[in-house]
């Protein structure tokens, strides 16, 4: 069996799908890997279009493939932009649904520069509105 693949994996494997981003018009290039409970790691990259509002994350398009594959408990992402810009809200949101009941998905930035920061997403997006909340 492979070892659970460490944050400086994910890094790595963030680091390499952003080389895929389609990201003509912004020209901010994101790349992801979310790691799944059971080992597994999804990745992710920007997907833009010429109709701007329609413009896919990296977190989501990981989001999206791994649930799609079957994986809905996730341990960590690591999202890696040439700066270490952190993830928009709207992809907090889209990953507090798969973070687990306390909201500890590991969040790990990081820039190309080999600099990351680890937050919780908890820490990212406290307070925040779950499925609890429903009627
Ligand atoms: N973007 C991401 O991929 N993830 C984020 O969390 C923030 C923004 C992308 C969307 C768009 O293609 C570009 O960055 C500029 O907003």
């Amino acid at each position: 069996m492979n070892p659970k693949p460490t944050d400086d994996n994910l890094v790595e494997r963030a680091r390499l799908v952003r080389e895929r981003a389609y990201a003509p018009y912004s020209g901010l290039t994101v790349g992801a890997a979310l790691l799944g409970r059971s080992g597994r790691v999804f990745t992710g990259c920007n997907v833009e279009n010429a109709a701007y509002p329609l413009c896919t994350c990296a977190e989501r398009v990981a989001v999206a493939k791994a649930v799609s594959e079957g994986e809905r408990e996730f341990e960590a992402i690591a999202v890696v932009t040439a700066t270490g810009a952190a993830p928009c809200g709207a992809c907090r949101q889209i990953l507090r649904e798969f973070a687990g009941p306390e909201a500890l998905l590991r969040v790990i930035i990081a820039d190309l520069a080999g600099s990351a920061r680890i937050f919780t997403l908890d820490q990212l997006l406290p307070e925040s509105f779950t499925r609890d909340q429903l009627p």
